[in-house]
């Protein structure tokens, strides 16, 4: 059996998929090339026959990376099939996962299916994948509660229509390792021909439990692991990439295989991730939380500073992390800015886009001297740089808080062509620039979160805003950055309008039938 262990990254697809994570196009290309420099074997990129817009962003996705296999999710359908692999044409090398239902309560309740009918049809769809490339996926979705007997069917027709990975998902988190992994190991041995396939799982976190999951597979054979950065996915999650990946490098002595993921891009695409979708990751995360290497007690600082083993079992610098060197300053020209940029992956849409983002540097580099990479990472993900979005601009935005007093907010803004202005109190500064805002925009929306995060260390560092609105079940994130907090919160509150307005709608492929 191969010691390579496959990296199928779906934070662009599964990830995407928690209410308020859709990204746009370019924020998905940006995250497919940091994946990229991470040496993550497969991307799936999305669902390309959810929408126009995913379509775009899997071809966009497609034509930029070379050095990882780019993946489309399809229903098992002739259109969802067809979609996919034309959105995949211009990859270097691609994969086509179709899916369908495998348990007895998906079967019969949400695709009102019989278990010969679903056979049907993932042996058809896997025939029109294979008509654009010999790379193909199949997942029975629900594995974890489906009928051992007819997933041994059911998967053995499988491989023998083509599909050369056979995917195990563990669809509503609700396994137990020990279960998982005997699974994995009694699928492997009752198949005839079990070994055509390499063998993949893909576990949900309902139960904390999909890292768990996805390592008690790998013990029992499975030679791929579909995660995601941060473990982002629907409800609770997917098994998180970084969680994975350092638990086999750390434990070399268990695991008999490795992975190519070059570890030191882990924190900046943690980074990236949690920016884009306004997803924060919380301090004691493993591996990229703020404080998952912080010694804070004086014992086992004292250790630590005597002998880094004694508390640390792997390395800060080994995840990426201080490796935000500073890297611009005030004094920075435009050369060595857009290098800085073309270095982390961030290629800006033509000069208009470039010279607008250099502005704001110059702004930034004046207020607070040192720029980090994070730093540019905010800079270039606010609304502005990437015009086509901006229906909503913030124009001016003056406010008086004061003890004793209630605080006013006087915003100026620009809704289409027009420039409007609205004066507003309310309990907080905060509150009296929302107020305000939606005076002017009356999107009826609600606040659902808001949240502050300092993107670097330090009084000057920026503060980063994320916004969640809702209107009529459909979620959005907007996200702000400045050093100024409620500046970056009036930007985050506007970049959501926007996203609001954009109105890019997309279908759920595990909800539609
Ligand atoms: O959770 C799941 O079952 C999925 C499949 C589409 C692989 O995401
Ligand atoms: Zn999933």
């Amino acid at each position: 059996m191969s010691d390579h262990l496959i990296i199928f990254d779906t934070t662009l697809r599964d990830g995407e998929q928690s209410p308020g994570a859709s990204m746009t196009k370019e924020e998905k290309t940006r995250i497919a090339r940091q994946l990229e420099r991470l040496r993550v074997d497969v991307i799936e990129a999305g669902f390309p026959a959810s929408s126009n817009g995913d379509f775009d962003a899997v071809h966009e996705i497609a034509k930029a990376v070379r050095d990882s296999t780019v993946c489309g999710l399809a229903r098992a359908s002739e259109n969802d099939v067809r979609r996919t692999g034309e959105a995949l044409k211009p990859a270097k090398s691609m994969r086509i996962h179709t899916f369908i239902a495998s348990s007895p309560i998906h079967m019969q309740m949400k695709l009102r299916m019989t278990p010969e009918q679903v056979l049907e049809y993932a042996v058809k769809a896997i025939g029109w994948a294979r008509e654009y490339t010999d790379n193909v996926e199949f997942s029975p979705e629900d594995a974890g509660r489906s009928e051992p007997d007819f997933l041994c069917r059911l998967l053995e027709a499988a491989i023998t229509a083509g599909a050369n990975t056979v995917n195990i998902p563990d669809t509503v988190g609700y396994t137990m390792p020990w279960q998982f992994g005997a699974l994995i190991k009694s699928l492997r041995e009752r198949i005839p021909n079990s070994d055509r396939a390499v063998w993949s799982v893909h576990c949900h976190n309902d139960l904390g439990l999909a890292v768990a999951n996805s390592l008690a597979a790998v013990m029992n054979g499975a030679r791929q692991v579909e995660c995601t950065i941060n473990g982002l996915g629907e409800r609770a999650g997917n098994a998180s990439l970084e969680e994975i990946v350092m638990a086999v490098r750390t434990r070399k002595d268990v695991f008999p295989c490795t992975t190519r993921i070059d570890t030191t891009q882990i924190v900046a695409a943690s980074k990236m991730v949690s920016g884009i979708t306004g997803f924060p990751v919380q301090p004691n995360k493993a591996i990229v939380g703020a404080n998952a290497f912080a010694h804070e007690s004086g014992i086992h600082q004292d250790g630590v500073l005597k002998h880094r083993e004694t508390y640390e079992i792997m390395r800060a610098e080994d995840v990426g992390w201080g490796a935000n060197k500073l890297v611009l300053g005030k004094l920075s020209g435009r050369n060595a800015f857009r290098t800085r940029l073309a270095e982390l992956g961030i290629e800006l849409p033509g000069d208009d886009a470039l010279n607008i983002a250099f502005a704001r540097f110059k702004e930034l580099a004046d207020k607070k001297g040192e720029i980090f990479d994070e730093d540019l990472h905010a800079l270039v993900s606010e609304e502005g740089i990437v015009p086509a979005h901006e229906h909503y601009r913030l124009a001016a935005l003056k406010v008086t808080s004061e003890t004793g007093t209630v605080p006013h907010a006087r915003v100026m803004m620009n809704v289409g062509d027009v420039e409007v202005v609205a004066e507003v109190g309310g309990d907080g500064p905060v509150d009296a620039v929302f107020g305000a805002i939606e005076r002017m925009a009356d999107s009826k929306a609600k606040l659902v979160l808001f949240s502050v995060n300092a993107i670097t260390g330090g009084t000057d560092a920026q503060g980063e805003v994320t916004v969640r609105l809702e209107r009529d079940g459909r979620i959005v994130n907007g996200n702000g950055a400045d050093t100024d907090i409620i500046v970056a919160s009036a930007k985050a509150y506007i970049n959501a309008l926007n996203r609001l307005h954009a109105g890019v709608e997309r279908i759920n492929p595990q909800l539609a039938a």
